[in-house]
């Protein structure tokens, strides 16, 4: 009999994507008490900056630079010879309540080369280009919906009962996450959605990198990634550009008004998203937690050391440097939010949700507001750690909600509340 360790299980290809979450939330390892919570000291973003020119032209340059050496690995622009599928558009899809376009970004001339399936969502009657939200789903374009016009991913997922099996997608697996993809109230409120699968640029797991699109960017006789280069969240936020590059060409798109978003990893992703390219006008991490918007200096739940343990292709191999030793860490995540700024950016983060660190992510929010500011925005208003349910709405906006891990229509709501009040210079709805 072969006896798994844990952190064979964590990272063997069929394991259920759920169970990874579970076993982290579980790690003994993990602090979880406030009081043991050591001192440290953050560096400062505004670190020789005397004003917002300084910023711009220098600082920011450089603080880009240490995330991609240090964390996220370095990723390249996008490669020759890029084109776009576009599918007939159906004008009346969902029951007459959307209009859906399916896009295809042909990443190479080969014919059977890497590709990015966009999934979108416009509303119906909408006069002018559309704000959207853009986010990279975990499990296929089929699962963010039941519209039975979607293809169903033919890519690796995780195994998962009758809904995955042998690690392709089954039927049974349509609309299974439509509850984080709430499509109708998205339209409803005005705005589209344009989605695609983690999986179309970077199979999430250990042994990933060779169905990955890496290899398409390998040196003559490279066989692997440099310590400095990107993981699975530089591919997914890289796709995130790939997915831009289209959404800018498409007029019946707000091309100024793209919000780049993403639940947990894909948080993430999104966050390093937004701080590498400008484009994106909003940012949104939904429960992003360690290698997120958390502190990694706080060490309170889910740790770098775990990180480098359990998701090692996430990162760049260089973060390994940082397991259990943060302080070395030449930046922290309080300054990938600054790297987000004029721009608005939103952090949700749920109440049980202890392994992401919500206190984490609120003093990143804290200690990236001096950037904000001196840019002219509003910054972030809070000094306490609002209450459960009290979103604050100021450019840096922040919720706790009830309950656990998870992206839920009260996340959504405050994103688009957000997004009301930040992008469309409209009061945000009560919810
Ligand atoms: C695990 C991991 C987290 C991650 C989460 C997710 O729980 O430890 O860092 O955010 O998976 O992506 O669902």
């Amino acid at each position: 009999m072969r006896i798994l360790t844990r952190r064979a299980i964590l990272q063997s290809a069929s394991l259920p994507f759920w169970l990874g979450s579970t076993l982290q939330a579980q790690a003994p390892s993990r602090d979880y008490d406030e009081s043991k919570v050591r001192k440290y000291a953050l560096p400062d973003p505004l670190q020789g900056v005397p004003n917002a020119e300084a910023w711009r032209k220098h600082r920011r340059t450089e603080l880009l630079r240490l995330f991609a050496e240090n964390e996220y690995g370095r990723k390249p622009g996008p490669p020759k010879g890029v084109h776009f599928a576009v599918t007939p558009v159906d004008e009346n899809a969902l029951g007459g309540k959307a209009r859906r376009k399916l896009v295809s970004a042909r990443l190479s001339k080969h014919p059977n080369g890497p590709e990015i399936n966009l999934l979108i969502y416009l509303p119906k009657n909408q006069s002018g280009p559309t704000p959207i939200f853009l986010g990279v789903n975990f499990r296929g374009n089929h699962t963010v919906n039941t519209d039975p016009a979607i293809p169903l991913s033919t890519k690796w997922v995780y195994n998962n009962g009758k809904a995955a099996i042998n690690n392709r997608s089954t039927e049974a697996s349509r609309g299974m996450q439509s509850a984080s993809w709430p499509v109708e109230q998205i339209l409803a409120r005005g705005y589209g959605l344009a989605t695609f699968y983690a999986g179309d640029v970077f199979p999430d797991h250990a042994g990933g990198y060779e169905a990955s699109i890496l290899p398409l960017f390998y040196q003559e006789g490279q066989t692997k990634r440099e310590p400095n280069e990107w993981g699975a969240i530089g591919a997914w936020s890289w796709g995130l550009s790939r997915a831009m590059d289209y959404l800018e060409t498409d007029h019946d798109i707000d091309r100024n008004r793209v919000i780049v978003m993403g639940h947990s990893r894909m948080g993430k992703t999104a966050l390093w998203a937004g701080a590498s390219d400008p484009r994106f006008s909003m940012i949104v991490s939904n429960c992003s937690g360690a290698g997120g918007a958390t502190l990694a200096r706080r060490r309170f739940g889910e740790s770098v050391k775990d990180l480098n343990t359990t998701f090692p292709w996430w990162f760049c191999e260089n973060y390994r440097k940082y397991s259990d030793n943060e302080d070395a860490f030449p930046v922290d995540q309080h300054e990938l939010i600054a790297l987000c700024a004029p721009r608005p950016i939103y952090i949700g983060t749920a109440e049980q949700d202890r392994g992401s660190d919500p206190k984490g992510q609120f003093l990143s929010a804290v200690n990236a507001s001096p950037v904000y500011k001196l840019l002219g925005t509003s910054g972030f208003a809070a000094s306490e750690m609002p209450p459960v349910h009290k979103p604050v709405m100021t450019t840096i906006g922040f919720h706790v909600r009830a309950g656990r891990h998870d992206i839920t229509t009260y996340d959504w709501e405050q994103y688009m509340n957000h997004a009301d009040i930040h992008l469309l210079n409209r009061a945000g709805r009560k919810s």
